[in-house]
This record gives structure tokens, C-alpha cells and sequence, in this order.
């Protein structure tokens, strides 16, 4: 049989031996590339081909910050732990004072979150969010202004009206005996209100419809599109292998509309010397001379405003969104806790067009309801950073450049260890004054840290608290049965994001 005519002179004994070759020599590559921080010394968890550790992702059983949780659980004990992503070695920060060093105090060797961008052919792609270096630090500074005290009390009247619309639509609804939402599509008419409105000035919500901002910017997070979902989310976990496939982030059908809203904006401005106060006339002021727009001279291009508050749309819009609805959802499970909220709202004695800018940031139950929701729920679940020079660790262990760094907020969030019975939707944590128990430094990471913290967290949180008064004022909100207490996250959206809406009844209250 093995002889001169035997087995390996046929031709599928030629393809077995091809094949066993292939097997045998895969599996010695892949035991090599998943043994990378075994031989540097550290512990990790498992990978295997193709996708690593991310498999679970990848093949969309679970959402991004549970894997990501799941591999800070695995890593218990450890302050650093390794993992892979696809075949590329990577780190989960785990330890609060490690995370302290990475985050804040040994920011310049952790600057970039490596994140793949694409500046030439998806001009939307180069936002503040995936910039790096010097153009990251060049933006950065240039936007921050918008996020400041004096122009937040200028955003608080809009953000206010959109609130006031939300309530009133809400009123009219119940009128004609509606009173069943589903949470997430309901707030995320709320939110991309008010984020069209601060950041570009463009109205027209009606709650009735979609938008086609909001149908824009939906495509390209949408779930059920298989292969934008697969667009969206890889620049975040393998820069390489997404710039290897030269992948498209945005759809080019949203590209086209948003830049031609953009021009249309720009033109209108420019003709009737129109101004509002919104972060378009804040970057079309940096621009300069309204007629360098498209060349970019000293200011910046009419792509770099794109990107710029296109991302205001796509990191404000879901976020934000999600918070109210997982929010309602807790308080429709927890009476007492939305008993006390509804008390301190009445206390003011304000209506949702009284109330002001210093009276919501007074209100300290509804910040520790807010805060609580996000410890329980963060919409952006997992940290990303990249190491951009050699790093020694306090311990002696040497993060190499190029190294992709994770920290999983929602890990620690989770952790039993460090937020008591961890499941407990409890404001009480957060009380200003007795809080129910410590809160160790930087394991509360919900807007991340350091230099490239969120840098709308405080205009995220007047529009969530914003929203949450317009309804509480009013409404009491009530589980309908239809959602389980315990909600899925979307594994197709990077976003923690609830994966079968949130059912719940408005019942009107009998005040103001
Ligand atoms: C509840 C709402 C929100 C949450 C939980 C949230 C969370 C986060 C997190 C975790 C990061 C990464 C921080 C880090 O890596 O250290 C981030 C970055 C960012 N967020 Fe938010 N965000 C929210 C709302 C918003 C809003 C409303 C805007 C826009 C107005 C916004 C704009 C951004 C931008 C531009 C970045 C990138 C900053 C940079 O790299 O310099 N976010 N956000």
C-alpha cells in the first residue's frame, strides 16, 4: 500500500498528506502566537485561531464589555493580564493604581487608544475620538473650549427646550390613552434632538417619525446589518487587521448626506450672518475666513468639522440614550427609589421650564441615581488605550510599544469586591453625604480618566438629568412585563445598548 504505487502516489493521499502538514503546522504556529505572554512571563487567558480571545464577540454571542468582563473575572489576582486579540498580543489593565498610572499620571506613554482611522478615504472616520498624537492633542484643545462652564449655560436652554418637547409629546400621548414606550427608540428621539440641536443647530424632531439625521447616523451602528457591525466594531479591536482590509468605518450613503447638510449649514451662515449658539459656530469661528473652509488654511476643513461633530452624534447620541432608558428601567423596578427621586424633583417646586441650571445640579438624589446608572449600566463598557513608547511597570515588567491596553469598566463595575452585591441598583453608593460604602479611586470609570476623558461628560449629564425630570415631573414610570429584569446587552453594537428594548408605562401624576 505504501510502496512505489501505493498511498502517497494517489492524488488524495497527496491532498491528506497537504492537509495533515497544514493541520500539524497550524497548530505549532498557533500554540507559538497564543504563548506570547506565557514566555514573557505573564498570566493570560486562552486564544485560539482565528479571532483569539474575541471569539465570542466575533461571532456575536456576547457584547464587547462582556467579553471584556469575562476576561478581567478570568484575571482575578492579576493587576495585568494578557489576552489576544485576533492573533495580536494585548493587556487588561485590571489593578485601580495601575489603571491610575496608565490613565492619568503615565498619560504620554498611553496617549493613543488605537483605534484604526481612515482621514483619506472616510474623512468621518478622523475624529477626536480615534485621533492620535499631536493632531489628537491639536483638536482636543481647539474643542475643549465648547465644553466649558460659560457655554454649557448657553447649551442648558436648548438642551432644555428639547426636554420641554419630550414631556409635552409624552402629555399628548397619554391623552389619546398612550402610554407604552419602548425606552430606546423614545430616548434616542430625545437625544439626537438635542444633539442636532447643540452641535449644528438643526431642529425637527417630531417624535412621530424618524429623522433622516437619526436614520444617518443609525446606519452606521445598525445591529442588523451584519457587515456594517462588523465595520464598525473592528477599528476598535485590531487596528491592523482593519487597515489591512482598508475597511470603511462610515457608510458612504451617510458620508454624502452629512457633508452636503454640513455645506448647506456652512452656506446658510455665511449668506444671512446667522449665529447660534451651538459647537458648528464654535469650530466654524477656529476655521477662520468663512472662505478657506474647504482648504482648511490655519483653522479646519470643512472634513475636520465633519468628523468632529459627527462624532458629537455617534458618541452622544447612543449613550446618552442608553443611560435614560436603563435609568427608567431600574426605577420601574425599584419603587422606593423612584419614590424618593419623584420627592426631591417636587421639592423644587419648579417645572421642567422653571427649573435652572444651578437647581438640577443641586439635586443630589438624581445625581446618585445617575451616577448609579451608570456604574450598573456604562454605555461604553471597555477602555481602549495603546502603548506609543516602551513602558516600564512599578513591578518591572516592560510594556512594549505598539501594545494594545484595555481597562473594562464594566469589570470593575461588576466586582463584587468593589461595589457590594454588585447586581443592587443602590444610588445609596453615590450618597454625597454617607455614602453606603467606599469608593476606591478609579474603579468608578464611566466616562473613563485622564486627558482623553469624555469630553462631554457634563453636557451628557444635563441631558440625561434634563430628560429624567421632563418625565418624573409628570410621569411615574411602571414595568409592563414585557422586559426581564435583568437586561441583555446588543452583542452586534459596541455600545452597551439594550438588545430587546425596554418596555415600561408612563402613568400620569396628579401635580403641577
Ligand atoms: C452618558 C453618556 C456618555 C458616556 C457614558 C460616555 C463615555 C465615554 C467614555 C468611556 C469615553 C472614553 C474615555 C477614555 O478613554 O478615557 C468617552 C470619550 C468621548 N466621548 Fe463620551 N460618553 C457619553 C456622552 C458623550 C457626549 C454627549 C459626547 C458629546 C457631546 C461625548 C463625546 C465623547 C468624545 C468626543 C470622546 C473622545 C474624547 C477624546 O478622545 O479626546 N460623549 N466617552
Amino acid at each position: 500500500m505504501f510502496g512505489d504505487n501505493g498511498f502517497f502516489h494517489s492524488w488524495w493521499g497527496e491532498l491528506l498528506l497537504v492537509l495533515l502538514v497544514t493541520v500539524v503546522a497550524t497548530r505549532i504556529y498557533a500554540s507559538y502566537v497564543f504563548s506570547y505572554w506565557h514566555r514573557r512571563g505573564l498570566a493570560s487567558c486562552s486564544g485560539s485561531l482565528p479571532f483569539g480571545s474575541m471569539g465570542d464577540f466575533v461571532l456575536q454571542k456576547k457584547a464587547i464589555s462582556e467579553v471584556f468582563a469575562d476576561i478581567y473575572r478570568q484575571g482575578e489576582g492579576h493587576k495585568l493580564y494578557g489576552y489576544y486579540s485576533f492573533l495580536s498580543p494585548a493587556l487588561l489593565v485590571r489593578d485601580p493604581e495601575l489603571i491610575r498610572l496608565v490613565l492619568v499620571k503615565d498619560f504620554p506613554h498611553f496617549m493613543n487608544r488605537g483605534a484604526y482611522f481612515n482621514e483619506k478615504d472616510d474623512p468621518l472616520s478622523a475624529h477626536i475620538f480615534s485621533l492620535e498624537g499631536e493632531q489628537w492633542k491639536k483638536i482636543r484643545t481647539k474643542v475643549s473650549p465648547f465644553y466649558a462652564t460659560n457655554k454649557m449655560k448657553f447649551m442648558f436652554d436648548t438642551i432644555k427646550s428639547c426636554s420641554v418637547d419630550l414631556q409635552k409629546y409624552l402629555l399628548e400621548s397619554s391623552s389619546m390613552s398612550e402610554s407604552e414606550f419602548e425606552l430606546k427608540n423614545l430616548m434616542s428621539k430625545y437625544s439626537i434632538e438635542v444633539i442636532a440641536q447643540t452641535a449644528i443647530g438643526m431642529e425637527g424632531n417630531n417624535y412621530k417619525d424618524r429623522n433622516m439625521l437619526s436614520e444617518m447616523s443609525f446606519k452606521v451602528t445598525d445591529p442588523n446589518d451584519l457587515m456594517q457591525t462588523f465595520r464598525f466594531s473592528l477599528p476598535f479591536i485590531n487596528r491592523k487587521l482593519a487597515a489591512f482590509l482598508n475597511l470603511r468605518f462610515t457608510p458612504k450613503e451617510t458620508e454624502d448626506y452629512y457633508l452636503d447638510v454640513l455645506r448647506q449649514i456652512i452656506d446658510e451662515r455665511r449668506k444671512e450672518n446667522i449665529v447660534k449658539n451651538d459647537f458648528m459656530h464654535l469650530l466654524l469661528q477656529l476655521k477662520g475666513k468663512s472662505d478657506t473652509i474647504d482648504k482648511g488654511a490655519g483653522g479646519l476643513s470643512l472634513e475636520e468639522i465633519a468628523a468632529q461633530t459627527f462624532v458629537f452624534i455617534l458618541a452622544g447620541h447612543e449613550t446618552s440614550s442608553s443611560t435614560i432608558a436603563f435609568c427608567l428601567h431600574e426605577l420601574a423596578l425599584n419603587h422606593s427609589i423612584q419614590q424618593q427621586l419623584i420627592d426631591e424633583i417636587d421639592s423644587t417646586g419648579c417645572t421642567i421650564q422653571q427649573i435652572t441650571f444651578d437647581q438640577i445640579q443641586d439635586l443630589h438624589y438624581l445625581d446618585a441615581v445617575f451616577q448609579e446608572t451608570l456604574r450598573k449600566y456604562p454605555p461604553a463598557g471597555v477602555l481602549l488605550r495603546e502603548c506609543v513608547k516602551d513602558y516600564v511597570c512599578p513591578d518591572g515588567f516592560v510594556i512594549k510599544q505598539g501594545t494594545r491596553l484595555n481597562i473594562s469598566n464594566y469589570g470593575l463595575h461588576r466586582n463584587p469586591k468593589l461595589f457590594p452585591d454588585p447586581e443592587k441598583f443602590d444610588p445609596n453608593r453615590f450618597d454625597k453625604y454617607s455614602p453606603s460604602h467606599n469608593i476606591l479611586p478609579f474603579s468608578y470609570l464611566p466616562f473613563g480618566e485622564g486627558p482623553r476623558f469624555c469630553i462631554g461628560k457634563r453636557f451628557a449629564m444635563f441631558s440625561v438629568k434634563l430628560g429624567l425630570y421632563a418625565i418624573l415631573s409628570k410621569f411615574r414610570v411602571e414595568s409592563t412585563g414585557k422586559s426581564a429584569p435583568t437586561v441583555a446587552f446588543n452583542p452586534a453594537l459596541f455600545l452597551n445598548s439594550p438588545k430587546d428594548g425596554i418596555h415600561v408605562r408612563f402613568v400620569p401624576r396628579t401635580v403641577r
